[in-house]
């Protein structure tokens, strides 16, 4: 894939030769892809293909055996997942893990301080914001601990969008 030249460097996200090793397992093997901001891009394949092993290497959740991950003009390979939050790059799980002894919006406002340093009230109100974007806004103070499945995940959703991201990843099928 190639990057039209009219679009600015910091849209894109960038990844290359991208390869995951696990003792004698390549799990991921030299997989290149190009997101755009704002673009949609869908991961499809069979159990242990390699998809979530492929987010974490772009997420930084995994170390990248080779490879190169840039997101604008910036090669953040090496990054920590925490540094990537700051450059844009947020990720929701499969399995969701919110803290169920606070309201929705607490969740989304700890996501919101954790990633960007922000006050309590500038969270809160990029917490709001994730919320309304989500079409959750109603459950801001319902315990998390109540949510069904499906409503559980739009909070992740929020949560990742409450970090401001450039690039978010979410998979399998989080908004059906
Ligand atoms: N930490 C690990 N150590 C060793 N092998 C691993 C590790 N994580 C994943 N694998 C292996 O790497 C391969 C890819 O796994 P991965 O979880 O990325 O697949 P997946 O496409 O996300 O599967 P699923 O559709 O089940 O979520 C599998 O063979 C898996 O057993
Ligand atoms: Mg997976």
């Amino acid at each position: 894939m190639s990057l039209g030249i009219s679009a600015k460097p910091k849209e894109h996200l960038v990844a290359t030769e991208l390869t995951k090793d696990f003792a004698g397992l390549r799990a991921v093997d030299r997989v290149s892809l190009t997101v755009s901001r704002g673009e949609i891009l869908g991961l499809i394949g069979p159990n242990g293909s390699g998809k979530t092993t492929l987010i974490n290497l772009m997420t930084g959740l995994l170390r990248i055996t080779s490879g190169t991950v840039i997101v604008g003009d910036e090669d953040i390979t090496g990054w920590t997942p925490h540094r990537r939050a700051h450059a844009g790059l947020a990720r929701t799980f499969q399995v969701v893990k919110l803290f169920k002894d606070f309201t929705v919006r607490e969740n989304v406002e700890v996501a919101a301080i954790s990633a960007g340093g922000l006050s309590k009230r500038e969270a809160r109100r990029q917490a709001d914001a994730a919320l309304a974007q989500i079409g959750i806004s109603h459950l801001a103070e319902v315990p998390a601990s109540i949510l069904p499945q499906g409503e559980e995940r739009r909070v992740e959703i929020a949560r990742a969008l409450a970090t401001s991201p450039a690039f978010s990843s979410w998979t399998n099928r989080e908004l059906a």
